[in-house]
């Protein structure tokens, strides 16, 4: 029997076109917004359309994913309409591909600021976008290349209950107290967010400093300071404490006795000193 999408009154559907209303706008940067109601994956949609030459702008937003795809090959898994999962298509020509290690940092500033604004929880960043309340992760987001363009994949955990979570370290709003837990006032401050950042950034060709995202980054980012074990993508670890985020949005190590290191991806652990 087809899932009627009013069956969980706590979780109800988003609103298309509510949410086209306020956010493809003329002048602005969101063309589109493609609402499914279930897909695969929606950075595996935007990747399809990248690949099609569709312009930026585009927004691929799914009440489920099938397959739903994490950082460093895991998966993303969430049951339907518990969290946001969207998916945006950019292309930043006028910004030096270097620069590019911004993106996945500047989508964690747009997160963090919506989770803060309108869950109203005390949200912050660990390197290089996870988003931790109270310590444990309740949203990540995954950036993947295709040719000139790059597909920003964020995904937030909104009404997850215990038994729906994929492990002891993740909660959702819902767990921690949250404000609202209003998805569609959280997708339009998210995507809002981010078109404000990416412009900015984008309009100082990619410099984290002129564009202030450095700046915004090292305010909503938790890692600084810390001692980490970072373990890096070739299976290596690396521990030190973390001193800074380099020009290209690394994470600069510092280990004892040995010179500092700037890593481009990986996960990170706090340590105890
Ligand atoms: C992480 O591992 O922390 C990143 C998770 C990113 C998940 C989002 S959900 C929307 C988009 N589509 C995907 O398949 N993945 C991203």
């Amino acid at each position: 029997m087809a899932q009627s999408p009013y069956t969980d009154l706590a979780r109800p559907p988003l609103n298309p076109v509510a949410l086209r209303r306020a956010l493809v706008v003329p002048g602005g940067l969101w063309t589109d917004l493609a609402l499914h109601e279930a897909t695969a994956s929606t950075n595996a949609d935007a990747a399809t359309a990248a690949r099609e030459g569709v312009p930026e702008g585009l927004v691929v937003v799914a009440e489920r994913q099938t397959a739903g795809r994490g950082r460093l090959d895991r998966r993303w898994e969430s049951p339907a309409r518990a969290g946001l999962a969207v998916s945006v298509l950019l292309r930043p020509e006028k910004v030096p591909a270097h620069r590019y290690g911004w993106l996945p940092l500047l989508a964690g500033v747009a997160l963090t600021g919506a989770v803060r604004g309108i869950a109203e929880l005390d949200a912050v960043l660990k390197w290089p976008n996870d988003l931790l309340v109270d310590g444990r992760k309740c949203g990540g987001i995954l950036a993947e290349a295709v040719h000139d363009a790059v597909i920003l994949g964020i995904g937030l955990n909104v009404t997850l209950r215990p038994d729906e979570l994929p492990g002891p370290d993740a909660t959702s709003l819902a767990l921690e107290g949250a404000g609202s837990t209003d998805r569609d006032p959280l997708l339009r401050a998210l995507l809002r967010a981010l078109a404000q950042w990416y412009e900015r950034w984008r309009d100082a060709e990619g410099d984290p400093d002129t564009s202030g995202l450095r700046a915004a980054y090292l305010d909503d980012c938790a890692t600084l300071g810390q001692q980490v074990r970072v373990a890096l993508p070739d299976g290596a670890d690396l521990v030190g404490v973390a001193t800074e985020i380099d020009d290209d949005g690394r994470l600069v190590v510092q280990p004892e006795g040995a010179p500092a290191q700037a890593v481009a991806s990986g996960d990170v652990v706090y340590v105890r000193r």
